[in-house]
């Protein structure tokens, strides 16, 4: 497969994960793979991996690969308990969840995850989830949008920006979306910073998606299924994934973060997507 997605704290994760000889690992977002190789690199000759990919075009890429010792699941993390049961993987030494979308998405995948084309309103990483970017823009009332931009991403011109949007309608790309957030900020916002859609366009995918509600449905099956002594990691990209998670690891009786990393500057200059990533880890406490 050819690589775009160059995969974040890849070392750090693996190390934090404490891969080691024989044991079974979950990642929860198989992407391109990535830590999913770093592990099986560490953890032979009879450790497996079990991997979700809820993308069918990301799945099928991976699959084809035909990688030994990987289970790969089209499927959302959060079946996470109902597929370990299913299969039997157990005991779980570690557990990874890598969120968010990868280069792919944004480059190739043609469902709107940029700013950057003219592509159809998607957003969606599964086709056969109902709610799209498009249906959210055109058919929202202002206030749920407005509501939407400012809770998952911060906007300050949220209401400016659910206005323009509301009276640019029928609104058909993203091209046409860009060009309606742009006639409702400031002509130099963020400028040379980010770009003035950033963070409409995290939202949008945000909530198409409902990654947040994934996020905390899996966090306590990922406990549930953990072998005592296993680690969670866990590497988000904005503050409220990241807060979700922290929440979790400090709340969760019999759970305990025991690190924080982020990018090193070297890593954030190779690779400036890493540039947001905050690895938090927790480890189940074994009370033997
Ligand atoms: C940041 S990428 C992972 C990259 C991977 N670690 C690598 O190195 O190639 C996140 C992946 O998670 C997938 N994903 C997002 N939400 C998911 C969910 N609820 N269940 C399973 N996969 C999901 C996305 O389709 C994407 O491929």
């Amino acid at each position: 497969m050819k690589k775009a997605h160059k995969t974040v704290l890849k070392k750090e994760a693996i190390d934090l994960l404490e891969v080691d000889k024989d044991r079974n690992f979950i990642d929860c977002t198989a992407g391109e793979g990535g830590h999913i190789k770093e592990i099986l690199k560490r953890n032979g000759p009879d450790g497996k991996v079990l991997a979700f990919e809820w993308d069918s075009k990301m799945y099928r890429r991976l699959k084809k690969e035909g990688i030994k010792r990987l289970k790969l699941v089209n499927k959302s993390y959060v079946f996470l308990r109902e597929v370990v049961e299913d299969i039997g993987f157990k005991p779980v030494s570690g557990v990874l969840l890598d969120l968010g979308m990868s280069t792919w998405h944004i480059k190739k995948s043609g469902r709107g995850f940029s700013f950057r084309g003219d592509e159809p309103l998607d957003m969606r990483y599964n086709k056969r989830s109902l709610l799209t970017a498009k249906e959210v823009v055109n058919n929202w009332k202002e206030d749920n949008l407005k509501k939407v931009i400012k809770d998952y991403s911060n906007e300050r011109y949220s209401e400016e920006i659910a206005k323009e949007i509301v009276r640019s309608r029928p609104l058909r790309t993203t091209g046409d979306l860009v060009k309606a957030i742009k006639r409702a900020v400031p002509g130099d916002y963020e400028k040379g910073r980010i770009h003035p859609a950033t963070r409409t366009f995290q939202s949008l995918r945000i909530v198409v998606n409902a990654e947040l509600n994934n996020l905390k449905e899996v966090l306590p099956q990922a406990f549930e299924v953990l072998k005592p002594g296993g680690k969670i990691v866990v590497i988000s990209f904005h503050h409220l994934e990241d807060r979700e998670v922290e929440k979790f690891f400090n709340q969760k009786e019999g759970l305990r973060q025991v690190d924080l990393v982020t990018p090193s500057k070297k890593e954030v200059t190779s690779n400036p997507s890493s540039r947001s990533a905050v690895l938090r880890v927790a480890k189940k406490i074994d009370d033997k």
